[in-house]
């Protein structure tokens, strides 16, 4: 897809200003000797990312041809509206508002409280937790969706968490992560996470989302939609 000269422009500026883009990995963590970022990445380093981390295309959605790219992905794989959600690792709750402006409610959890405080003033109709997302202090088998975007690779034991993120659900519930491996070598392969998911999962579709108008640009890494209905 083709993206306006005027988006083009933005995401450019947006591109040279940081050397990351989507799952944005915080600025102030210095690479491990390989050159990854890898989990144990501490609340505090996330708070300090809060007020710049809608700024990329893809976080803060302020572009309405993402926006609306996001708002398609997502209404295509959740089921529909009324529903509930747990957004889990939830940020600056930018996909809660998508999904509230499109009818859904939206639960927010996240151990960065400078995130969550920006979440509850972008959507102050949902209810939003300070909380490990390891640990979801959230209700069992009451969420029609677990949606969590580009936090499970984060986690020290991303199995251990899905299986508590599956107790979330309702029998029919549906978990849709947003997971990628970046090019500076952190995050999760597609084939990691199916793993991961297969441990606790039957059904599990991937869809490679290789589109730049998720990003708002053209980007060297694996990103994917993971779905898993059953
Ligand atoms: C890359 S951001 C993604 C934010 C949001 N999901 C989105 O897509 O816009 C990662 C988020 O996960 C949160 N996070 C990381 N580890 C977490 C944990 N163990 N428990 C709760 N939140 C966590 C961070 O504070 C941050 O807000």
């Amino acid at each position: 897809m083709i993206l306006g000269h005027a988006l083009q422009e933005r995401l450019d500026t947006s591109t040279r200003r940081s050397a990351f883009s989507v799952a944005r990995q915080p600025t102030s963590l210095p690479p491990t000797s390989d050159g990854a970022y890898h989990p144990g990445m501490s609340k505090e380093v996330w708070d300090a990312e809060a007020a710049s981390f809608d700024e990329e295309p893809d976080h803060g959605l302020a572009h309405e041809g993402i926006r609306a790219a996001w708002g398609d992905l997502l209404l295509g794989v959740l089921p529909s509206a009324p529903a509930r959600v747990a957004d889990l690792g939830c940020g600056t709750g930018t996909l809660a508002r998508l999904l509230v402006d499109n009818g859904y409610t939206v639960d927010g959890l996240d151990f960065s409280t400078a995130m969550i405080e920006r979440a509850k003033t972008k959507v102050p109709e949902s209810r939003f937790v300070v909380g490990d997302a390891s640990y979801p202090d959230l209700e069992s088998g009451s969420y029609d969706v677990v949606l969590c975007r580009h936090v499970l690779w984060a986690l020290p034991d991303p199995v251990e968490a899905l299986g508590r993120w599956v107790r979330l659900l309702k029998a029919d519930g549906v978990v849709v992560l947003i997971e990628g491996r970046w090019h500076t070598g952190g995050g999760l392969t597609a084939a990691n996470a199916e793993q991961i998911v297969r441990t606790v999962r039957k059904s599990v579709e991937v869809q490679h989302l290789t589109d730049p108008v998720y990003w708002g640009k053209e980007l060297p890494d694996e990103r994917y939609l993971l779905v898993s209905v059953a």
